[in-house]
């Protein structure tokens, strides 16, 4: 860990104007620090307290937290709510007619609709999915492009009990069937095709396919909504198209009353090892996670126009598009399409059109952005814009800067959101009428979040040395547990090392003089490619199954403008190919792993070996291949390795 100690020196603050800062819900570092000290002092009553002001509870709980089985931590056990009621009946007395989606669909169609519809929409489905037997407990596969019945579907399963398990849409069939195995789901929602960027893209065949598979023998029905007019194959009896399915069913549907600690939903994620990790969240927790942050985070207000660009296939696209802003009776903007379609102007744009107080993206978006019109934002009135926001990965301060000056046109603080699909809500990010911000750092944690940087032992790191993200205390939407795996999740997340008491977050950081947490990368083998998490072990073993390959080494580089790009090491199990050969072949395993897994996990860079670099004892030194991959000369020390002839072949690119 010492050799991660600090090589980010940028010493830029930025403070909220005093006209933010005075009408910001959190105004001040008066008041942040006096939040932080209350949770302090009275961590329990902190929590509890939040949780009876903002959630509507069928029965009040008794008890805050039971930690007595840690680290499987039970919060508001006995307290009985529902989610989707939180997210829309509870609005329907004062906010009926307020606009809760702005839908723009990749043709730049523009559907609106309000909080009294969406409950309509949302109670008549989940009355369908009752009509399949779809019942309180059971597990609901969502794989559905990015528009308001992703958002029906979800709340659906929610009002319902049942837990649904999104999967992105841009997941291969191979993916699609994995997740629905370890999770054992009886109904998959889809659509026909997706629209994206001008293209039709396949969802339905890719679910046949997926259906076909093994392992998949658990999925009764096929919900299909219709998106776009091409058809789709079926199977009848197993296939029902939403319009009908919805046909006839009553526009109200009682909730179905939830224990707190009931599962809302699991999401996959990659993690080191294995096959990817079910991440299972809780009902009220988790809820008064993603509504409390949003609030505060964002300085939500009632009349902001709210637009996430995060899919719902990940856990953004849960917490701050589905759950989040709905709790909070916010109006969203929910987009489709993608942000280079028809031309990089789109976000701006969409700001101007549909005033977009507060924006959220991710910096490879903004990257890819600056990279294809640095001058464009100026073309736009984005005067409507109050809040930025980040997340998914460190953002290097020169997108930061951009993004301040060019898009927030030096008025608008930006929040940059640390967390993950574990934590469930934001954990370390600014206040932003509080906490003055750093480029590339996400500051400081919300109050009642105790983050911290320890080294192998659980003490605390000096500042500016680099050490584990830890959080020393349970909070309410932390994960509950790996989907039918409890040993990993205490593996994983509450190590012996700390003696199972600390979050291990799988995150490097290190903090400065002023407390500020910076994120240095993962400490384990997860790739950050574009925001998205994925597991070297997973793409090495998407590789390995295809009938040319003996062995592969998956690593990361450094990427302009996906932060970082997937390199592959690969034996094949013939000879080594080269030249013409080698690049066709490359080009067909490239293929492969996007049909594996999805094209997110598709290598950049490919290298034949007639081995990989081992040392005696069989071990893949991933520290060389990680600076091959980097095109570094290689300075470590070889002596332990058993073939040093080898890294000749590894460095040459095709
Ligand atoms: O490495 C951190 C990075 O993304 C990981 C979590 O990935 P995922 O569960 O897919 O959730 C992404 C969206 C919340 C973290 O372990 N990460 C996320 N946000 C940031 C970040 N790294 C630096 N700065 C951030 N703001």
């Amino acid at each position: 860990m010492s050799t991660l100690d600090s090589i980010l020196k940028e010493t830029r603050s930025f403070a909220p104007s005093d006209e933010f800062r005075r009408k910001a819900t959190i105004s001040g570092m008066e008041a942040y620090n006096a939040l932080c000290e209350q949770a302090d002092d009275h961590y329990l009553s902190f929590w509890g307290d939040l949780a009876r002001e903002l959630i509507t509870w069928k029965k009040p709980f008794s008890r805050v937290l039971d930690d007595s089985q840690a680290p499987f931590f039970k919060w508001f056990e006995d307290g009985v709510l529902n989610a989707s009621y939180n997210c829309l009946d509870r609005h329907l007395a004062a906010n009926a007619n307020k606009i809760a989606i702005i839908f723009e669909a990749d043709d730049g169609d523009v559907t609106r609709i309000t909080y009294a519809e969406l409950h309509r929409r949302v109670c008549q489905f989940a009355n369908g999915l009752k009509s399949l037997g779809v019942k309180k407990g059971d597990r609901v596969v969502v794989y559905m492009p990015m528009g308001i019945e992703a958002v029906v579907a979800m709340q659906a399963c929610a009002r319902i009990g049942a837990i649904h398990s999104v999967v992105f849409g841009g997941f291969s069939a191979g993916a699609v069937r994995d997740r629905i195995q370890d999770a054992g789901a009886s109904v998959v929602i889809t659509a026909n095709e997706g629209m994206r960027g001008g293209k039709n893209v396949p969802l339905k065949p890719t679910v046949d396919e997926a259906l076909a598979l093994e392992g998949a023998e658990s999925v009764k029905h096929v919900v299909v909504y219709q998106r776009t007019n091409g058809g789709a194959n079926w199977t009848d009896g197993r296939d029902v198209w939403w319009h009908k399915l919805i046909e006839g069913q009553s526009e109200t549907c009682e909730p179905e009353w939830m224990n707190a600690e009931d599962p809302l939903f699991i999401l996959y994620t990659s993690g080191s090892t294995g096959k990817p990790k079910g991440i299972q969240h809780s009902t009220a927790g988790y809820l008064l996670g993603a509504m409390n942050s949003f609030r505060w985070v964002f300085d939500y207000k009632p009349n902001d126009v709210y637009w996430c660009t995060a899919d719902v296939g990940w856990i953004t696209g849960h917490s701050y598009v589905c759950y989040g802003p709905l709790a909070n009776a916010a109006t969203q903007v929910i987009f489709e399409g993608v942000p280079t379609y028809p031309d990089a102007g789109r976000f701006w744009r969409m700001i101007e059109q549909h005033k977009v107080s507060i924006f959220y993206t991710a910096p490879t978006a903004i990257r890819s952005l600056i990279k294809l019109g640095a001058d464009l934002p100026k073309q736009y009135d984005l005067s409507s814009l109050r809040v930025l926001g980040t997340v998914g990965e460190p953002i290097n301060p020169e997108a930061w800067i951009w993004y301040y000056e060019t898009v927030g046109g030096g008025r608008c603080p930006i929040v940059d959101t640390w967390w993950q699909t574990e934590t469930g809500s934001a954990m370390i990010a600014p206040l932003p009428g509080a906490v003055p911000t750093k480029p590339g750092s996400c500051t400081l944690p919300l109050p009642g979040i105790i983050a911290d940087i320890v080294d192998e032992s659980g003490a605390q790191v000096e500042p500016g040395r680099g050490g584990f993200l830890v959080i020393k205390k349970p909070f309410p939407s932390l994960v509950r547990t790996i989907w039918n795996d409890p040993d990993r999740f205490k593996k994983t997340y509450f190590p012996d090392e700390f003696d199972g008491k600390y979050y291990l977050a799988g995150d490097s950081a290190h903090r400065d003089e002023s407390g500020y947490f910076w994120i240095m990368g993962r400490i384990d083998d997860v790739l950050n490619v574009s925001g998205h998490r994925l597991g070297t072990m997973e793409i090495e073993s998407a590789l390995v199954a295809n009938p040319l390959v003996a062995e592969a080494a998956v690593v990361g580089k450094p990427h302009e403008v996906k932060g970082e790009a997937v390199v592959a090491f690969v034996v094949l199990k013939g000879p080594r190919p080269q030249g013409d050969a080698a690049k066709t072949v490359a080009a067909e395993l490239k293929n492969w792993v996007a049909h594996e897994i999805g094209k997110i996990a598709q290598p950049d860079d490919i290298r034949f070996g007639e081995n990989l670099p081992k040392t005696r004892s069989g071990k893949i030194m991933r520290r060389l291949l990680r600076s091959i991959a980097k095109g570094e000369e290689i300075t470590q020390d070889v002596s332990t390795l058993e073939n040093p002839q080898i890294l000749a072949q590894l460095q040459q690119p095709l």
